[in-house]
């Protein structure tokens, strides 16, 4: 065997799984140590094609990032695809990984796992401890469900085969290949979008839905994805004095919040757009805070390193490189 692994990037033209692809070759993970199937290649909702691409392969190593994922309106939509079609991919890829031998999977859930009216910063014990988000408690399940298959997994076959699947939680990500969707993308990349066409347009404001006050944790997704690399590497002694067998999942944030209005402003900056911010306060505000306690994972000796300034001048980059022309 040669010093490197053969590393499969599951959804590695996703916004998360390029960027594990960018990473490991920063690391120096040769190209031809990466494999990598398009959707269109390998339909991952598919047990047998999954098998046959895993015993013509045989990676060493597994992440596991390729998902069915959606805004409110689409898991609000499409609650059966959601729920199917991801429980299909993490079912398949997992079993498939332990059949031909992989020791070594990371799969990535999302901070939506958490109740509703979980304590914040969430902890990763808030898991199983109240009701779900009912807009989104398919998918929710389903990741729920990516965390059990692997400590399943690792408590079965652990001690026999060396097998060791471990899964890590995002807060909200952002920045290169996100989704600009003008009615199914996320807070920051929405907000690009309209102060971009705003600026362009020369709209004297730019209203933004509630009081601007609720608080949110972003992420860079480089961030994330050095996150990824670090989680998945880390010798197995350090892994396990932090977790526990059925408590091994890893929140990944960067500890700190900030309010949307605050977001808005330094979106508003980096764009360089010169009209108003307004707030309509009859729309509704969703929860007042969602931060993850990160404390598990910086204790894995893991911090953030883009601030957000620097991550939006990149999303922005990225935006105008990649999505101006999207209507
Ligand atoms: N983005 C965030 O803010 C965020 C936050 C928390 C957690 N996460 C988690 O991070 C992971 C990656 O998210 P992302 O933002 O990178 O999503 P993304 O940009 O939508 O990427 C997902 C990838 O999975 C692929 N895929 C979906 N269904 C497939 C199938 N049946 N067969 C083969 N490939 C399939 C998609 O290919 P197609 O596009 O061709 O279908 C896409 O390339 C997900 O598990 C998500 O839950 C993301």
């Amino acid at each position: 065997m040669t010093q490197y692994p053969k590393i499969y990037v599951a959804g590695h033209r996703g916004m998360v799984g390029s960027a594990i692809v960018r990473h490991l070759l920063a690391q120096g993970q040769p190209i031809d140590h990466i494999v990598s199937r398009t959707h269109a290649e390998l339909d991952l909702t598919n047990q047998a094609s999954v098998r046959t691409f895993f015993e013509e392969e045989k990676p060493d190593q597994v992440y596991l990032a390729a998902a069915k994922v959606g805004g409110i309106y689409a898991n609000n939509t499409y609650p059966a695809e959601f729920i199917y079609q991801n429980l299909m991919i993490e079912a398949n890829i997992i079993e498939a990984a332990f059949r031909e031998g992989v020791k070594k999977l990371l799969f990535l859930g999302s901070s939506c796992i958490y109740p509703k009216l979980a304590e914040q910063p969430m902890s990763e014990d808030a898991l199983l401890t109240g009701a779900l988000e009912p807009t989104n408690e398919p998918y929710a399940i389903s990741k729920i469900v990516g965390i059990k298959l692997c400590e399943s997994y690792n408590r079965q076959f652990g001690q026999r085969f060396g097998v060791d699947y471990r899964s890590v939680m995002p807060t909200n990500l952002y920045g290169p290949g996100d989704n600009y969707h003008p009615e199914n993308s996320h807070v920051i990349p929405a907000l690009i979008r309209r102060f971009h066409e705003a600026k362009v347009r020369k709209s004297p404001f730019v209203t933004i839905w509630g009081t601007g006050i609720p608080k949110r944790e972003f992420l860079y997704v480089d961030d994330m994805a050095a996150a990824c690399v670090h989680i998945m590497n880390l010798d197995k002694a350090i892994f396990d004095q932090h977790t526990q067998p059925m408590l091994s999942h890893i929140n990944v944030g960067c500890g700190e919040e900030i309010s949307i209005g605050q977001v808005a402003e330094l979106i508003r900056k980096t764009i360089g757009y010169q009209g108003e911010i307004t707030f309509d306060t009859s729309k509704p505000d969703g929860t007042p805070r969602k931060l993850m306690n990160s404390s598990r994972l910086n204790a894995l000796g893991w911090q953030a390193q883009v601030g957000l300034e620097t991550g939006l001048e990149a999303a922005y980059k990225d935006f105008l490189i990649n999505h101006v022309s999207i209507n």
